[in-house]
């Protein structure tokens, strides 16, 4: 597969978490120039030492924040990757709170990286390609995922219109919808047998996602062998969303 990705600027947020910083590693495997975002400055410095990648904190509830980190920098790709889980609760009792930050950070934040890396993207008059890591929990109702889920039915909605919006500076807008993976945001509630068992069992593959089973998606959507594909929602889900 060509790539195309060698010497690109990606920039990955979420970066200092486990999908995020897979996903970098896939890249700088394909040579990459990849900056490497998130709020955990240790966290990202370790991967810088691992993997080559250069690091750019902020903070994706701050729009001063996002709009400065992007002013002066060029990017071809980006990975709108960091998110939070939110809590577990029904549409009865879901805490406001709960559900005004999620929407922060997981749509809103989404936005304004979106809205900046792409006002520096048709500048540049490159093209390239965006890719939003959003979740099985927007395309199915899942118990519990009142807040989560609606903020990444949000980042759906943003991928199709910022796919129609961009598709004439020939940048690319797609989404990847993974099912479980179990990072630190997941384990404590998907790692119980009464909660993951079902979702288990009803999977046609069986088995969680991995950090991986998610990145190489990622680069696929991001690369020239994707290069006709944009505003698709893909499920990342073993089948689970397919029967
Ligand atoms: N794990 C799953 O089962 C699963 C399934 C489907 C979709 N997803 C989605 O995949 C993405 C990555 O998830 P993950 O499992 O890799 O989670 P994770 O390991 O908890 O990583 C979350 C990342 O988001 C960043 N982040 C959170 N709040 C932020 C903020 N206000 N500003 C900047 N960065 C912020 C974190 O950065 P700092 O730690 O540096 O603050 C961290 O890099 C998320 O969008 C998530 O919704 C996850």
């Amino acid at each position: 597969m060509q790539t195309g990705l060698k010497d690109r600027p990606i920039l990955v947020t979420g970066a200092s978490g486990g999908i995020g910083a897979a996903t970098v590693r896939r890249l700088t495997e394909e040579d990459a120039k990849v900056i490497a975002s998130g709020r955990d400055q240790a966290k990202l410095d370790a991967l810088a030492t691992e993997t080559g990648c250069d690091t750019l904190a902020f903070d994706l509830t701050s729009e001063d924040e996002v709009k400065s980190a992007l002013a002066d920098i060029q990017i071809y790709g980006v990975v709108n990757c960091g998110g939070w889980g939110g809590e577990i609760a029904t549409p009865m009792d879901t805490d406001t709170a709960v559900f005004d930050k999620v929407i922060d950070i997981n749509a809103r934040g989404t936005l304004l990286v979106t809205k900046y890396a792409a006002q520096n993207m048709v500048a540049a008059g490159n093209g390239g390609a965006i890719v939003n890591v959003s979740s099985q929990a927007s395309l199915v109702g899942l118990a519990g995922h009142i807040s989560y889920a609606s903020s990444k039915g949000a980042v759906d909605a943003m991928t199709r219109v910022s796919a129609l919006e961009l598709g004439k500076h020939n940048i690319r807008v797609n989404a990847v919808n993974p099912t479980v993976v179990m990072t630190p945001m997941s384990e404590w509630y998907w790692g119980r047998d009464d909660i993951g068992g079902p979702l288990i069992d009803a999977m046609p593959l069986h088995r969680w996602a991995t950090e991986d089973d998610c990145a190489q998606p990622i680069v696929f959507l991001l690369s020239d062998a994707a290069s006709m594909i944009s505003g698709v929602c893909l499920p990342i889900d073993g089948g689970f969303t397919a029967v």
